[in-house]
């Protein structure tokens, strides 16, 4: 067995949820990115009640979870076998990045094996799909001998939950959900999305903590962004993926993104010298000066300047601060450089969908 293999949940309660979900049931599952609302991939009934739980689209697809084999010498495991049953036309640089890089934070599209259920690609002739590393994922998954569906664990356009007890946070009184406890994600943010479904080139459809960079020096394929190779289609792609509307990931406190220095400029829109505005400043600089401003009240929380510990602790930060009654929090604009593009997509959309009627907010 390998290191990271051991339970952290007693195997009864891993198996208790993969009769969960052989029942049709949900069980909201940790994985290393965040955590993800699971149903047998399967079962059209179970998949319904995902769409029902989370309040989204029928037409926004969902993400194939697949089980890595416990094989020590992860480079011995028969992807093409794995995914005969869910993918076709699986080319030779999507296996460079499926031997590089699962189980991980990628989620890779493919055309469909016609065997894969309409419920579950929002009526797509494509189907995303991923192998989770976190260990309680990949023993539920081992355990179940099939695939889970799974969205991540949120209200729809809500921050995704990067707790157990976010999780349960997001559908209390609604919905008696089994939730396995991994621990807080180490990732922090959604996978890395790369599409090969045209078959002709990959292209990446959301950043994520593994970069088209990291990608290309390890394994020499190039992704490109939407529009950027001549026959990808932005507006072909865009629709496909719901992380991809404008307004996502956003808490009810309003979210504005300040230039490195103009903290002040970015509380124009809010002339109530009241407010109480939470800032996040970078722990790399001394704290912000805030002499001069009428009388907005301030508070500062750091946040790292390293992109990979910022993302781990990004949604955790949106929702600590989204439930301290502040009346405004102000985030740094991310630097520029594409181990940031993760975080700056998630900032951005979070900021659009703010505010109190982001609860029905129509592109949440
Ligand atoms: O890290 C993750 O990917 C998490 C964890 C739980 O695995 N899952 C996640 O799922 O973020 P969800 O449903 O919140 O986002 C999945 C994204 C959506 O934006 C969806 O539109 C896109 O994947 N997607 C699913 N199937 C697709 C397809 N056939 N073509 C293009 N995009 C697809
Ligand atoms: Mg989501």
């Amino acid at each position: 067995m390998s290191s990271d293999s051991a339970p952290l949940h007693s195997s009864a309660v891993i198996d208790e949820a993969v009769q969960t979900l052989r029942n049709g049931g949900l069980v909201a599952i940790p994985t290393e990115t965040v955590y993800g609302l699971a149903a047998d991939a399967r079962n059209p009934e179970a998949i319904k009640k995902i769409f029902a739980a989370k309040g989204r689209p029928s037409n926004h697809p969902l993400i194939v979870h697949l089980a890595a084999p416990d094989k020590f010498d992860q480079t011995q495991i028969d992807w093409v076998a794995l995914l005969a049953p869910w993918a076709r036309d699986v080319s030779e640089d999507a296996l460079k990045l499926i031997n590089q890089f699962w189980p991980g934070p990628l989620t890779l599209v493919f055309k469909k094996d016609k065997s894969v259920l309409n419920e579950l690609t929002g009526g797509q002739d494509t189907v995303a799909i991923r192998a989770p590393a976190h260990p309680i994922a990949k023993e539920l998954l081992r355990k179940f001998k099939g695939a889970v569906a799974a969205p991540s664990a949120n209200r729809f356009g809500k921050v995704s939950p990067t707790s157990a007890a976010d999780v349960r946070e997001e559908f209390e009184g609604m919905l008696d959900l089994m939730v396995l406890d991994g621990g807080d994600c180490k990732v922090g943010i959604e996978s890395t999305i790369v599409d090969f479904s045209s078959g002709e080139g990959a292209v990446l459809l959301r950043p994520g903590a593994i970069t088209p960079g990291e990608i290309l020096s390890k394994t020499g394929v190039k992704v490109y962004l939407p529009g950027e190779n001549k026959t990808s289609n932005e507006e072909k792609v865009l629709p496909k993926v719901s992380g991809s509307l404008k307004a996502h990931y956003a808490p009810t406190t309003p979210l504005r993104l300040y230039a490195s220095g103009r903290v002040l400029d970015a509380l124009s829109e809010f002339p109530d010298t009241k407010s109480r505005v939470a800032v996040a400043v970078w722990d790399s600089e001394s704290s912000l000066s805030h002499d001069g401003h009428p009388s907005a009240r301030f508070e500062e929380v750091e946040v790292s300047s390293d992109s990979t510990v910022f993302a781990s602790r990004l949604y955790r930060c949106l929702r600590d601060l989204d439930q301290q009654g502040w009346d405004l929090i102000l985030f740094p604009e991310p630097p520029a450089g594409e181990e940031w593009d993760g975080v700056r997509d998630r900032l951005q959309r979070a900021c659009f969908g703010s505010g109190p009627s982001s609860n029905n907010h129509e592109s949440n």
